[in-house]
């Protein structure tokens, strides 16, 4: 299959350009297209033989259901089976934009569409690009991220490219996503509502909103779960990962997390390892090799978003054999970060101590 590339303007789509990759998707077949957080693998939701093809051309288990999107919340009334004056405050508050809500979903979802459960995930994208395809292709679009199974998520058509040239019908270019991560999921089928997932929508905007909310325990774990315990079905699943092993440093100070990657630097050269670092700007001066990165300010967590994906995927062009991480701050997308960086580190963390004075 030769894999189309419409480049298109972020702001002011061209029309024939998305009537062109809406003719695709209502035929059945899989366009990849831009969203404020990643690039999107689009199949018709309700269309299950267009659901399955998606899932086969990202090699994804077939038990780990994609996010159906919608350009307007009244879409979400035919999939669902209620919708609660919660999900209503939170649709107001944060739609278009990152935040998925799990729902009890209706009959008309296929199976497939939604792997079995009884439950649906909706959001409505804070992107142009996005929002025209849907309401060209005049249906919900079930859409996971647009890279192979297990691959750091992609930010722009060329990861898209990378990894699924041939595989999909289309790919619509419209340069790099503005917020780098996923999605928040937050669960509204259980109470109090519980975020499956950290993205893009803060917890504590959510928390702000509507008060009460947890974090489900996997979504914060530093360790893999076991698979009963864990909730989302994504979970279960490797996920973000490079090619090159990874050692993410978590720690209390920035000078013991520095320490301890300048320390397992030292390791792994002894053992003959190519070795890259993913700092930070406050800390890449003290790493003397030739591989450094860095993923923005500490003090910054939605630039470190922007980057994350990007940089996970730069290392594998440069044949490193082993990354080691610096664990960065928790507050607003930094959560999403630390999530995203202990599931590409495949939860090999190296805890840093504080040496005392
Ligand atoms: O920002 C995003 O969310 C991107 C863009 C393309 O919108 N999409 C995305 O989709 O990240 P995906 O399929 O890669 O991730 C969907 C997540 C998975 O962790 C999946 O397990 C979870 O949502 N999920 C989907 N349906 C669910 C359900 N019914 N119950 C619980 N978790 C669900
Ligand atoms: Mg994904």
């Amino acid at each position: 299959m030769k894999t189309q590339v419409f480049k298109i303007d972020p702001q002011k789509p061209d029309i024939d350009k998305i009537r062109a990759a809406a003719g695709v998707i209502k035929s059945g077949g899989l366009v990849a297209f831009p969203t404020e957080t990643v690039y999107g693998l689009g199949a018709d939701a309700l269309n299950a033989k267009a659901v399955l093809t998606l899932f086969k051309a990202k090699r994804r288990p077939l038990d780990n259901p994609p996010i159906v999107h919608v350009c307007d919340v009244k879409d979400v009334q035919r999939l669902v089976k209620e919708i609660s004056s919660e999900a209503k405050k939170l649709m107001k508050i944060f739609w278009p934009g990152p935040l998925t809500l799990i729902l009890k979903r209706s009959a008309i979802v296929p199976d497939v569409t939604v792997a079995g459960l009884d439950t649906v995930a909706v959001r409505m994208p804070n992107n142009n690009v996005a929002l025209a395809l849907i309401k060209e292709s005049n249906c919900p679009i079930s859409a996971p991220s647009a890279n192979l199974a297990g691959k750091p998520s992609p930010t722009s058509a060329e990861h898209v490219l990378e990894d699924l040239d041939g595989r999909i019908d289309a790919v619509l270019d419209a340069g790099s996503t503005s917020i780098g991560v996923e999605s928040t999921v937050l669960d509204l089928t259980v109470c109090p509502p519980q975020v499956l997932r950290p993205g893009g929508t803060p917890f504590e905007a959510l928390a702000k909103a509507i008060g009460k909310v947890e974090l489900d325990p996997a979504s914060v774990s530093d360790q893999a779960l076991s698979l009963e315990k864990a909730r989302s079905p994504g979970v279960k699943h490797k996920h973000y990962a490079p090619n090159a092993e990874m050692v993410l440093v978590e720690g209390d100070s920035v000078e013991a997390i520095v320490n301890k990657v300048i320390e397992l630097v030292g390791l792994y050269e002894e053992r003959g390892k190519r070795v890259g670092v993913l700092g930070t700007d406050e800390t890449v001066k003290y790493y003397g090799m030739s591989v450094v990165k860095s993923l923005g300010s500490r003090g910054d967590s939605a630039g470190l978003a922007r980057n994350l994906f990007r940089l996970l995927r730069e290392f594998d062009t440069e044949n490193i054999d082993v990354i080691i991480a610096e664990g960065t701050p928790t507050t607003g997308l930094g959560l999403a970060v630390q999530n995203r960086l202990r599931k590409a580190a495949s939860y090999n963390i190296a805890k840093a101590q504080a040496i005392p004075h």
